[in-house]
């Protein structure tokens, strides 16, 4: 018989695995919630129309990567590739700014991008991120430059880059577009296919080009932070500034542009140089625009996602994951059936009155069932016999000191108590 395999791209999170998965995921719950972020669940597909309006019909995601499919009433829907655009659509379906005004927002969700699979680019992957709705100033989009970074603290993850840029705003962009195509139009034909084709749609875009070539060309292109209105350049100048007052060391990268069009003013990523070529583990900016973009009343907002993945592979390389022990507190060790009958009842109560606690299932052996306990990191086994059904007493090992103990089937909850 065909045995099925998992599609290309995409993992399963073992049960060893997953425990990694949720300390990692509650220290990000805890780190958002001391930045007063609340999280927002949005579902796994939306319509295609968001995507293409709100990232951008040229840009690779949505022109390449998404994961496209008519339903059965002939509706075009998509997997969502990214967070912000249907967290926009959420914010203004749900009037959240009419509710709270100023609105902090996080998630840690599965996104789809048919991407090419290589080490650190899945086609099913894991993003955590903040939003923040409601405000233009630069002070938070320092503070969600140090959100990211505090998070990435609070799990382990050393030997950081912080680049940042500013892509401006439509009117420095339309105003530097002109100055970019003059230096461009000459040199066209020796850049790659692709960038030849963004020189109409997006000139902006061949700077971000990772072609080796283009990227010599683009090394004498005239810089848009260079061209910044005064408006940016204030806006850019105090992002800077508050980041260093906080510590942040960083690097203004005049060749980032993000791959997304919704981008105004501030843009970062932050990279690790134990990820290869798919270096980036956090990207963000600023996208003042999008929410007009999307039918809603005019909203600056900024906020960054970072993949789950990625950081796993920092934190492995580096030798940081956090161990994750099993922490079973009692094992049961039945012997006959009597004994099976009762440790069922007993195991029962022993849960309901909060103990992380299982039992062997098939009466193995004692010695095959000591041996699960061990495995499992049992701190008590709880031996039960006829001998011990007879007596109405449990026959209590500590595996810790090797200690052993009898207790009266009516004391076992005292026992529990003051031994765990
Ligand atoms: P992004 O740069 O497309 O930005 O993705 C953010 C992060 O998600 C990347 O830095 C990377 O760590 C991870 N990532 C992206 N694609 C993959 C993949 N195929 N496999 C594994 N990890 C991946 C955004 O998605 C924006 N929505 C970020 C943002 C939030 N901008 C403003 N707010």
């Amino acid at each position: 018989m065909q045995k099925f395999k998992r599609i290309r791209g995409t993992q399963d999170i073992l049960p060893e695995q997953s425990g990694l998965w949720q300390k990692i995921e509650q220290s990000i719950r805890t780190c958002m919630d001391h930045f007063n972020y609340m999280e927002l669940r949005t579902p796994v597909f939306e319509q295609t129309e968001l995507f293409a309006r709100g990232i951008g019909e040229a840009t690779d995601m949505v022109a390449k990567e998404m994961y496209t499919f008519l339903d059965r009433g002939q509706k075009s829907l998509t997997l969502k590739p990214e967070m912000t655009a249907p967290m926009m659509r959420a914010y203004i379906e749900n009037n959240l700014a009419v509710k709270s005004g100023f609105t902090k927002i996080y998630y840690i969700s599965p996104l789809f991008r048919q991407e090419n699979p290589q080490a650190g680019r899945l086609r099913q992957f894991h993003q955590f991120g903040a939003e923040a709705l409601g405000s233009g100033t630069a002070d938070i989009d320092a503070e969600i430059i140090l959100l990211a970074t505090e998070i990435f603290r609070r799990v382990g993850v050393t030997d950081l880059k912080v680049m940042i840029n500013s892509v401006g705003d439509p009117e420095s962009r339309e105003a530097y577009r002109t100055i970019l195509k003059s230096y461009l139009n000459p040199l066209l034909n020796q850049y790659c296919e692709n960038c030849q084709k963004r020189f109409e749609t997006n000139p902006l875009r061949i700077l971000d080009c990772k072609e080796r070539n283009c990227r010599n060309l683009n090394r004498h292109a005239p810089k848009l932070i260079d061209h910044l209105n005064p408006g940016c350049q204030t806006h850019f100048d105090q992002v800077k500034v508050l980041l260093a007052d906080n510590g942040i060391k960083y690097e203004i990268n005049p060749y980032l542009v993000r791959g997304l069009d919704y981008y105004t003013r501030t843009v970062f990523e932050i990279t690790s140089q134990e990820l290869g070529s798919q270096d980036a583990i956090c990207g963000g900016g600023r996208y003042d625009l999008l929410a007009e973009q999307l039918g809603g009343e005019p909203t600056p907002a900024v906020g960054f996602a970072a993949g789950m993945e990625r950081l796993l592979m920092v934190l492995e390389a580096q030798k940081k994951l956090p161990e994750i022990k099993e922490n079973l507190q009692i094992f049961i060790a039945p012997m006959g059936e009597r004994a099976s009958r009762q440790s069922l009842s007993l195991l029962h109560r022993l849960r309901q009155n909060g103990y992380k606690s299982d039992r062997d299932y098939s009466l193995r052996s004692l010695k095959a069932q000591m041996r699960e306990a061990n495995r499992q990191h049992a701190k008590l086994v709880i031996l039960l016999g006829d001998n011990e059904m007879e007596n109405r007493q449990y026959l209590i090992k500590d595996m810790v000191n090797g200690q052993q103990f009898s207790v009266p089937f009516d004391a076992i909850d005292e026992f529990l108590q003051k031994t765990l």
